[in-house]
């Protein structure tokens, strides 16, 4: 008991927020860390994909690597991790109401000129009795995301999408959009 009202006054001092004995800090800095290990997975993958064959071809690819990686790395990292949009591709990618809340949040916070590449939450929730992390980054549109996610998709490109993805929300993006978030949950 002691130890912990120290520990909560030391975090106060530091300026670090804690919720009961998770170290939120800590936890945003792990999640950060699992953000950038799935985006040093995705990315290559994509590039590899795109450069060999084109972004038909990287379709392809994407369907049965994203969710690969994403199960992967679940398993190694002991985290639910998540891709998700407020227009998803993958319908199995449909955010939940925290989600929504946070891509909400997120948006706002662009429009008044925030960073998008700096965009995250952190915080301990309650769900169904038990005390879960959640961690999201905002993931930014790039220029090579267009192909598949922009205004004007190419047609044998849309075509594609349309075979695995009948009800693709995913497109109509431009650089410098927020595309979607990486969603993570711990159990504490
Ligand atoms: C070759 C086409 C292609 C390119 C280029 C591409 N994506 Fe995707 N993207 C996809 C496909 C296909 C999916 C669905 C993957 C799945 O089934 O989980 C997807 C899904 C996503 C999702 C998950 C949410 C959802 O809509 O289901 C995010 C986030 C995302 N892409 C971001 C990006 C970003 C950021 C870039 C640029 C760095 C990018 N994508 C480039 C094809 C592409």
């Amino acid at each position: 008991m002691k130890k912990t009202l120290i520990a909560t006054l030391m975090a106060a001092m530091a300026g670090t927020a804690w919720a009961g004995d998770a170290d939120v800090s800590a936890l945003k800095e792990e999640g950060r860390e699992i953000a950038r290990q799935f985006l040093g997975t995705l990315k290559p993958e994509l590039q590899k994909a795109m450069k060999s064959g084109g972004p038909v071809h990287a379709i392809d690819v994407c369907h049965k690597k994203a969710p690969q990686i994403t199960a992967e790395l679940s398993k190694k990292t002991g985290w639910e991790l998540k891709r998700t949009s407020t227009k998803v591709r993958n319908p199995n990618n449909a955010p939940d109401e925290w989600e929504k809340r946070v891509l909400a949040q997120f948006e706002q916070q662009k429009a008044r000129g925030a960073d998008v590449k700096k965009l995250e939450v952190g915080e301990v929730v309650e769900e169904n009795g038990h005390k879960v992390f959640r961690y999201a980054k905002a993931i930014p549109t790039g220029k090579v995301c267009v192909a598949c996610h922009g205004a004007h998709v190419h047609a044998p490109v849309m075509e594609a999408i349309k075979t695995y993805y009948p009800h693709d929300q995913a497109t109509g993006f431009k650089p410098g959009d927020i595309r979607g978030m990486f969603s993570f949950k711990k159990p504490l």
